[in-house]
């Protein structure tokens, strides 16, 4: 097997770091963009951006299809993505990784899969917990219908922290699977997954992580959490729209059905039957996102330069100085305080919509997202609209907190 990890690691400079992200150097509204958005998507590397011109200007075949030159080539770089993929999260084998569209189609895929499997049945239970993303509780209301299955959900505090007592009461015979996300796109904080899982195979019952924030920001082993199923988007961890990634234990991804019909993933085709390829070809219908695969598989790349400690406690120290700075703007409240966070962070202004906010910073070139974060039930539990959220990544710097903390400051003036 290929080794695409370097023996050594290059030193982390972000002023070096911010040199391969060609768009960190353009202009918004005549300023200097500060992205602060990256929980929404990651800027990418020239390196991303190079894989995938090098595909479509030199490479472009379809792939497992064809036994000519350029065929051969797409197919062999399209499986060496899968293999940095498995390397990446540490999966047992490279027939665990399946490409998909993104985290919210790999859990679409795993809900709709399972219920097809009859591995529910009516009145069982699927726990997630309050912080979900709208992609990890959609999914399973959509097979509620199907099948009356309960969505249960863990209660989290004022911190927005997960209430593990809670989560242990709400586990009966009925609790089929847990399906909880790793680190909230909202509120920032790290769940302790590890727990999560350990507590719901002491009792039997399989875990889904939505790991779409946690990958950017954290080293993750997928093997050594012991997730049943892990998920996440290329984009937001440095590659290309359209591509993710779907980790399950093959003794899960075996059981599951098919979720698309199409070419590739057969054996055989009759009018009057077919018969499955082997995974992950299996899950993988039609024509796949060769490109963003392979651009995916430029991104692991980029990052498998550094030690990822290193990005992570970077990250850290932006989270730091931004929460104290952000805190000293009068009147800010934020919203998310959990002892474990990742460098995300939203806040509400006393007497001051987040709309308008986002709408009068960027004029001055910042990038937050506002609004409800595709987690309307957090902003329920919170008894707020909307909030601003800031969410970093290593190519930010402490001088683009201060530029986010000068906008607010404007702001402020400007409804005083
Ligand atoms: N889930 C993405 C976000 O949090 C789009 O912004």
């Amino acid at each position: 097997m290929i080794n695409t990890i370097p023996d050594t690691k290059k030193k982390f400079n972000v002023e070096d770091v911010r040199k391969d992200f060609p768009i960190l150097k353009r202009l918004v509204n005549g300023k200097p963009l500060v992205y602060l958005d990256n929980a929404a998507t990651s800027q990418k590397p020239q390196a991303v951006i190079a894989a995938l011109n090098q595909y479509y200007t030199f490479d472009n075949a379809n792939i497992h299809r064809g036994l000519y030159f350029l065929s051969e080539l797409a197919t062999d770089q399209y499986e060496t993505a899968r293999l940095k993929v498995k390397e990446f999260i540490n999966a047992l084998s490279a027939s665990e990784i399946i490409f998909v569209r993104g985290a919210t189609e790999a859990i679409n895929l795993v809900a709709s899969t399972l219920c097809r499997a009859k591995f529910f049945n009516s009145g069982d239970e699927v726990i997630i917990t309050h912080m979900e993303h709208h992609a990890n509780i959609v999914p399973w209301q959509l097979i509620t219908d199907r099948k009356q299955i309960k969505l249960k959900v863990i209660p989290i505090n004022d911190a927005g922290e997960v209430d593990l007592d809670a989560y242990q009461s709400l586990i009966t015979e009925k609790t089929k699977l847990v399906s909880v996300l790793h680190i909230s796109n909202t509120l920032g904080t790290i769940n302790p997954v590890k727990k999560i899982i350990e507590i719901a195979h002491s009792k039997g019952i399989p875990v889904l992580v939505d790991g779409a924030q946690s990958v950017p920001h954290l080293k993750v082993d997928v093997q050594e959490l012991d997730a049943d199923f892990y998920v996440f988007s290329g984009h937001k961890v440095f590659g290309p729209t359209g591509v993710g990634v779907l980790y399950g234990k093959t003794e899960f991804l075996e059981m599951m059905p098919p979720y698309q019909g199409g070419g590739s993933m057969i054996r055989t085709v009759t009018f009057e039957k077919t018969t499955f390829d082997d995974l992950p070809g299996k899950f993988e219908a039609g024509t796949p996102n060769i490109a963003g695969a392979i651009g995916l598989g430029a991104a692991i790349d980029y990052m498998n330069q550094f030690d990822r400690n290193e990005l992570t406690d970077y990250e850290n120290t932006l989270l730091i100085y931004a929460t104290e700075k952000l805190l000293g703007v009068e009147g800010l409240k934020i919203i998310g305080n959990a002892k474990d966070k990742a460098s995300v962070i939203s806040f509400v202004i006393d007497g001051i919509h987040p709309y308008d906010i986002g709408t009068i910073i960027d004029t001055d070139g910042i990038a937050i997202r506002t609004g409800h974060h595709c987690t309307q039930p957090i902003m329920d539990r919170f008894k707020i609209p909307a909030t601003s959220r800031a969410s970093f990544s290593f190519y930010n710097t402490k001088e683009e907190i201060d530029k986010l903390v000068m906008g607010l400051i404007k702001v402020k003036k400007m409804f005083a």
